[in-house]
């Protein structure tokens, strides 16, 4: 039998506990379990803000665009570790959706000769979307599910499914991929931040996700596009902006793009955005990713003995190595019951057709908010 004492007690001595002193809780009583789609503020979010406001903004003007256009590269560097990138590989602008569409047409150019396009049909709807639209646009055909790859040009995959927080093995579906004659963009979205994943390891070359979930980096922070070093002197994008062209003040006739990672890029950077997102990213270089996933998969196994003992339901695996950092409970009032507990400041998710999620961010999240959390659903 679980009880509340045994939550407490494993808050007690968890080592990232301290973590959750360096963000703004809104009140001591609130659950917050829906970290998986908004992390919690950083307290040094604001003050960052602030001194770009004050300081860089106000102060210096124009000038500080000396060290503000180069801010996707360098924010990019402070992520890459977090995903097992190398220096030089990752960008952080734009949106995830966006960065989907251009990563997509980046891999469709590397891959001649082929007219299939891979996907989920269970993906998450702006990854399926984007993919219709560009198979609309080219005459590409969308191929659901990933049993047949011999004629794909790209397969588009969430590393963490949205729902049920199942993770693929995106080592051997990479290889599989690539074996197959195939090109492989992931998506991280609910995975960065959130598990150890080397990309380098999986042999994984493109990949794109957000950071504004587990990275804490404020809602609708810019997304980030990882490029591995192979491909980036022949990677072309479809949206040429001059942020991506080389000699980029030349103003020149033509665009030429950039040998580098910044060829993924578009136009003028969101520096406040940027600014904020860097602070939640560096949280989590700070904690580590092997202390996450370790308090991440801790919390969501307590999650999953609870609804044993609550008897909740969860399609969510079992074994560790399987899932991400939420768990799908299927309750026959889901949406109901998620609006009911968010008036009294318990806070999960809802994802159609009747999954509530609980998120746990491994920061912010105690054993004792996935307790109280849980034992606050009426059972089915
Ligand atoms: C897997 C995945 N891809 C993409 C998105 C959203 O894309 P965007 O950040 O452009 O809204 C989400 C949002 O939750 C997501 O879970």
């Amino acid at each position: 039998m679980i009880t509340r004492d045994d939550a407490l007690a494993l808050d007690a001595a968890d080592p990232l506990a301290s973590f959750r002193d360096r963000f703004h809780i809104p009140n001591p009583s609130v659950v917050y379990l829906d970290g998986n789609s908004l992390g919690m503020p950083p307290k040094r979010t604001l003050e960052r803000i602030s001194e770009i406001y004050h300081h860089d903004w106000a102060t210096d003007l124009i000038r500080s665009w000396d060290h503000w256009v180069d801010m996707p590269q360098r924010v990019g560097d402070v992520l890459a570790p977090l995903i097992g990138a190398h220096p030089g590989e990752v960008v952080v602008h734009d949106t995830t959706t966006l960065n989907v569409y251009q990563l997509v047409h980046g891999a469709i150019g590397l891959n001649p000769g082929r007219t299939v396009i891979a996907i989920s049909e269970h993906d998450f709807p702006t990854d399926r979307y984007v993919v219709d639209g560009i198979a609309e646009a080219l005459g590409y055909t969308v191929r659901h599910g990933f049993d047949r790859l011999d004629d794909v040009a790209v397969v588009v995959r969430s590393v963490i499914d949205y729902r049920t927080a199942e993770l693929v093995d995106v080592k051997a579906e990479t290889a599989r991929a690539h074996a197959a004659g195939a090109l492989v963009v992931w998506d991280l979205s609910h995975a960065v931040g959130a598990i150890e994943i080397d990309l380098h390891d999986c042999g994984a070359q493109l990949a794109i996700g957000c950071s504004y979930k587990f990275l804490n980096g404020g809602p609708g922070a810019p997304a980030w596009t990882y490029v591995a070093k192979e491909l980036q002197a022949s990677i072309r994008q479809p949206i040429w902006g001059w942020f991506a062209t080389e000699d980029q003040f030349a103003m020149g006739p033509e665009f030429r793009p950039r040998a580098d990672i910044a060829r993924m890029l578009l136009g003028t950077p969101t520096i406040m955005a940027l600014a904020a997102a860097e602070v939640g990213i560096a949280l989590s270089a700070e904690a580590g990713m092997r202390a996450i996933h370790t308090k991440g998969s801790a919390l969501t196994g307590f999650a999953i003995d609870l609804c044993d003992q609550l008897g909740l339901a969860t399609p969510t695996p079992r074994d560790p190595a399987r899932r991400g950092n939420h768990v799908a409970i299927e309750h026959p009032q889901a949406k109901a019951v998620v609006k009911e507990l968010a008036a009294s400041d318990i806070l999960f998710d809802f994802r159609e057709p009747n999954i509530i999620r609980a998120g746990c961010s491994p920061l912010t999240t105690r054993f004792v908010d996935v307790y109280d959390g849980l034992a606050a659903l009426p059972r089915p």
